[in-house]
């Protein structure tokens, strides 16, 4: 099933003090109305959630895109700015409650947020919200009912941060192994996440990709498979969809990915499964080269970087089709054991030695080898049912291939800890 979700981003050509009516909606939701061109950052001049015909605008507006449009949610955007009267700007979140409750948080914006889920969730009752807050607001994906704000999701924006700064700052072997499933378990329970390992963001000009990061230039010379592989390309297919993997499985319960048939970012779609949501967006999930830049005064209006290039897929010979098989595999997997549905993992060891990770989620195990220089034989491992488990994916060496269920069995028996 395909559904349609909005995301409204900020503008990044707005003039000063522009204010039609495309851009109070974009306010609604992002309170990001107005871009300060001189300090490149957004600004919202536009703090109006206490008038009650700014309300009535904006909630009517959803309303709108729900039966003209017949959209199936919304990703609201810069939900931390709203949130805060201080926008999070130079505030830090590190869980403690008086970040969250007091003076700086600006209840007119919280109590849109809870009329706006609310008439969404009551009106349409199939109709996903999600939040994009990094603050982690206690109580943000839970009822209005309840005293939440009602959000179904919370994107886990911290998760593709901590790709990129490993990538960027890490050699193979200093991974923190700790500090990557903390960062991808570190979130309220019973609150949902989905978690992604990168987005446009990352795709946008001036920032890169983890392909990029991982393949740079060789991406455009060595991805044929017709000729040898290369230790950099190798290197970094195995880890994009290693990274990509246990992301999916231990960091939300939602996952968003970036193959994307959309229309520039203005839309992205998601699919979902039995309970779990899987989202699409634009980006780089099979290694896209190259970045997005939408036309604009820096590059003469130029088109060139506002495309995907979906005919890398179509070559059979070249490794991006083989990314892209990878990804559906996992997306398909998923599907047949609906770990995304599932509580969440419980993680059995995080070795920073051996730079092993072991969990288990919906009777699933995971194991993870992110060590650059050895492989393991016998390596014991826990799970909470003893039993015979069927391999789904293996990862090892040269190739990262999904099997034929039938085809492996991994035993395990009960031992005792003596
Ligand atoms: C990778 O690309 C470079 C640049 O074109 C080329 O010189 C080199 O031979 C390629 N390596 C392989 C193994 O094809
Ligand atoms: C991903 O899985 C969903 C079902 O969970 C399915 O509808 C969708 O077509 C799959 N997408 C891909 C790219 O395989
Ligand atoms: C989906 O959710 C329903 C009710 O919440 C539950 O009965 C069902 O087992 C779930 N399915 C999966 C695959 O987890």
């Amino acid at each position: 099933m395909e559904l349609w979700i909005s995301i409204w981003e900020c503008p990044v050509a707005v003039k000063i003090n522009f204010c039609c009516v495309k851009c109070m909606m974009k306010c609604v939701n992002n309170s990001q109305l107005l871009v300060d061109l001189t300090l490149s950052v957004c600004v919202c001049l536009f703090v109006c959630f206490a008038s009650w015909e700014v309300l009535r605008f904006l909630l009517s507006n959803l309303r709108w895109w729900m039966d003209e449009y017949g959209f199936d949610g919304f990703r609201f955007d810069g939900v931390t700015s709203m949130l805060y009267h201080h926008h999070g700007m130079g505030a830090g979140f590190s869980g403690d409650y008086s970040e969250y409750f007091g003076l700086q948080v600006d209840e007119d914006a919280l109590v849109y947020l809870m009329l706006a889920n609310h008439i969404l969730h009551t009106l349409y009752p199939d109709c996903i919200t999600v939040a994009e807050d990094v603050s982690g607001m206690p109580a943000l994906c839970r009822g209005v009912e309840e005293g939440g704000l009602g959000f179904d999701y919370r994107l886990a924006m911290a998760i593709p941060d901590k790709w990129i700064q490993i990538l960027k700052e890490c050699k193979d072997e200093d991974w923190d192994i700790g500090n990557i499933v903390h960062t991808l378990t570190n979130r309220r329970y019973g609150e949902k996440c989905i978690a992604y390992a990168e987005s446009h963001d990352q795709a946008l000009v001036g920032d890169k990709t983890l392909a990029f990061w991982l393949m740079d230039k060789e991406m455009y010379t060595n991805m044929s498979s017709l000729t040898p592989m290369t230790p950099v390309i190798d290197r970094g297919i195995q880890l994009h969809k290693m990274i990509r993997l246990l992301t999916h499985g231990l960091g939300g319960e939602g996952y968003l990915n970036f193959i994307g048939k959309e229309v520039l970012r203005d839309i992205s779609v998601i699919l979902s499964g039995l309970n779990s949501s899987y989202v699409q967006e634009t980006g780089n999930e099979f290694g896209h080269p190259e970045w997005l830049d939408f036309p604009r005064e820096g590059n003469d209006q130029s088109y060139h970087y506002a495309r995907r290039q979906f005919n890398l897929l179509d070559m059979g010979n070249l490794r991006y089709h083989q990314l892209f098989v990878f990804d559906r595999d996992m997306n398909l997997t998923e599907d047949k054991y609906g770990w995304l549905a599932a509580p969440p993992a419980f993680v059995s060891a995080k070795h920073e030695e051996d730079k092993v990770i072991v969990f288990e989620r919906g009777r699933v195990l995971f194991i993870f080898n992110f060590n650059p220089s050895q492989s393991f034989q016998d390596y014991r491992v826990a799970v909470e049912t003893p039993g015979t488990y069927p391999l789904a994916f293996v990862c090892h060496g040269k190739a990262c291939f999904p099997l034929n269920i039938q085809e492996l069995a991994f035993f395990c028996h009960s031992f005792k800890a003596s």
